[in-house]
């Protein structure tokens, strides 16, 4: 089975990731984010952990709001976080393991969440978040696709542009065992650079699962959830977020 760390756009094509999906495509679902906690929590500047914030993004958007820390398991996506969010406090990690030995106000995995493969995995991740939690406090987490709304065969393809690198990316997703909990997108980047094109191909193995073992794991996890659609950002990805509040006794 792929892993994670055979994804070459979080490794040794990392330098894609500011140029494919920008960090101003994450400025609506960022304020989604913030009003959540807010809305729970009261107003003041909360203490915020993001597992897998990837080129940290999203996370550029509350770094002004919120006392944050990001954790991620590629050095190359947290060196681009850490460069684009000077302020935060970086941990290479797994967020399936990984124990900062504190606790925070609010947990947020975003799409990093699609990258769970197995419901071991989905359990672990809630464990993970509810060491880090105070009692009452927020998790939040948006996988890019739930079984219920998967497009199987979908075929995506874009442009973009940043200083001299145009690169063409083309996006295949399919489902190719509907009976187990995960699907396959192969990505082709066309790389064009001071009039030499490049054409790399990666591999993203994430996870797809109903609606109803997202909620409930994280119920079993000590969690009271909501679930909500999450609506589409500045890039065109909608998903669904699920918003735990940690019980205080289990
Ligand atoms: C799509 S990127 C996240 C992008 C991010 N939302 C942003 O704003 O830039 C997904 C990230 O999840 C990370 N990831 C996947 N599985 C992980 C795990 N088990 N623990 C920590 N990070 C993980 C990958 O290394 C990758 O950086």
């Amino acid at each position: 089975m792929l892993e994670v760390r055979s994804i070459r756009l979080y490794y040794d094509l990392a330098y894609l990731w500011p140029i494919i999906s920008p960090p101003e495509e994450y400025g609506s679902e960022a304020r989604v984010f913030a009003d959540i906690v807010h809305d729970e929590l009261g107003p003041g500047r909360h203490r915020l952990l993001e597992l897998g914030v990837g080129g940290g993004h999203n996370l550029f958007h509350l770094t002004a709001g919120f006392e944050c820390t990001a954790v991620d398991l590629s050095p190359d996506m947290l060196a681009l976080s850490q460069g684009l969010n000077p302020g935060v406090e970086h941990h290479v990690g797994d967020m399936r393991s990984i124990r900062l030995d504190r606790v925070f106000d609010a947990v947020l995995v975003h799409d990093a969440a699609s990258y769970l493969l197995t419901e071991q995995d989905l359990q672990e991740t809630f464990a993970t978040a509810a060491a880090h939690l105070l009692p009452s406090g927020v998790l939040m987490v948006a996988p890019d696709w739930v079984q219920e709304t998967f497009p199987d065969g979908w075929v995506y393809d874009w442009d973009r542009k940043q200083g001299d690198i145009e690169v063409n990316i083309q996006e295949v997703m399919v489902d190719p065992d509907p009976a187990d909990t995960q699907v396959e997108s192969t990505y082709t980047y066309t790389i064009k650079k001071e009039g030499e094109t490049t054409v790399e191909v990666d591999t993203h193995i994430t996870g797809l699962f109903p609606l109803n073992t997202w909620s409930g794991l994280m119920g079993q996890a000590g969690f009271s959830v909501e679930v909500r659609p999450l609506p589409p950002n500045e890039g065109g990805y909608g998903s669904w977020l699920f918003i735990g509040l940690l019980r205080e006794t289990i």
